[in-house]
């Protein structure tokens, strides 16, 4: 049995996908990475349907769903297209995203405030079907609110200027950026939302960010990928589990 304040680890296998499709064919295996995940601590799956396909496909969003014996966390964007896969495999959790087809990466959170009718029609039947749905923000009051209005159960903070910042050594900014995370976790866990958080964590940035007494959960991908690289998939999921477990205690 899971402690009821346990900080849930989800690990994103995207970039598994990333260097499979580099060449084309059939590895690395995401699946192999998220039955390896399992077995090392993850207490689930994040994979990104991205509306390129640029690293996770269709067919791996299939094989994740026959096989994971934890859930399964899929990323999309706020599409007709992904809400009929989404509402086709009925996964455990859902996590609307912003995407923009020129970016690297998912730049910024998605901006609930302005698109709040369109977004609360379009989870309705998301929700429905039973899947837990959630939004990815900035750590900003108004978004938080919106997230809250529209029905969503969950908000994941985006953790992306923290990232950033500590690893351009603007020490003031990640600092502010730390307090603006921490008082927003709050606000939102005060408003009866579940609070997650994510997007550049490394083994540096965790810590702080795990402390967060409302943080459910956190998804975790790129930076656990290229570490596999050095010390195995297993061994840098424990690490960073352990680091989570520290700044818990
Ligand atoms: N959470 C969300 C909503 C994301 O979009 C991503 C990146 O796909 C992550 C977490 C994981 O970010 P990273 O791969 O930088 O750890």
């Amino acid at each position: 049995m899971q402690a009821p304040d346990h900080l849930r680890l989800g690990v994103n296998i995207d970039h598994v996908a990333t260097v499979r499709n580099a060449r084309g064919g059939a590895y690395p295996d995401p699946l192999r990475a998220a039955r390896l995940a399992e077995e090392a601590g993850a207490d689930g799956i994040t994979a990104h349907l991205r509306e390129d396909r640029r690293h996770i496909s269709d067919t791996d969003i299939e094989a994740l769903m026959a096989s994971l014996s934890v859930p399964l966390n899929f990323e999309m964007a706020a599409t007709e297209e992904m809400q009929a896969i989404a509402l086709r495999h009925r996964p455990h959790a859902v996590c609307i995203v912003p995407e923009k087809r020129e970016e690297r990466t998912t730049e910024g959170g998605l901006e609930v405030a302005r698109e709040e009718n369109r977004l609360a029609h379009f989870i309705a039947p998301l929700r429905e079907a039973g899947c837990r749905v959630s939004i990815f923000i900035a750590a900003d009051p108004a978004q938080i609110e919106a997230a809250h209005r529209i029905g969503a159960e969950v908000i994941e903070l985006h953790t992306g200027a923290y990232c950033d910042a500590h690893a351009e050594g603007r020490i003031e900014d990640r600092d502010a950026e730390l307090v603006r995370l921490r008082e927003m976790s709050a606000y939102a866990h005060s408003l009866g939302l579940e609070v997650h958080a994510g997007h550049g964590l490394t083994y540096d940035t965790v810590g702080p960010i795990a402390a967060f007494p409302e943080l459910r959960e956190l998804n975790i991908g790129h930076f656990l990928i290229g570490e596999a690289i050095f010390r195995g998939l297993d061994p840098a999921i424990r690490e960073m589990r352990r680091l989570m477990d520290e700044a818990r205690a």
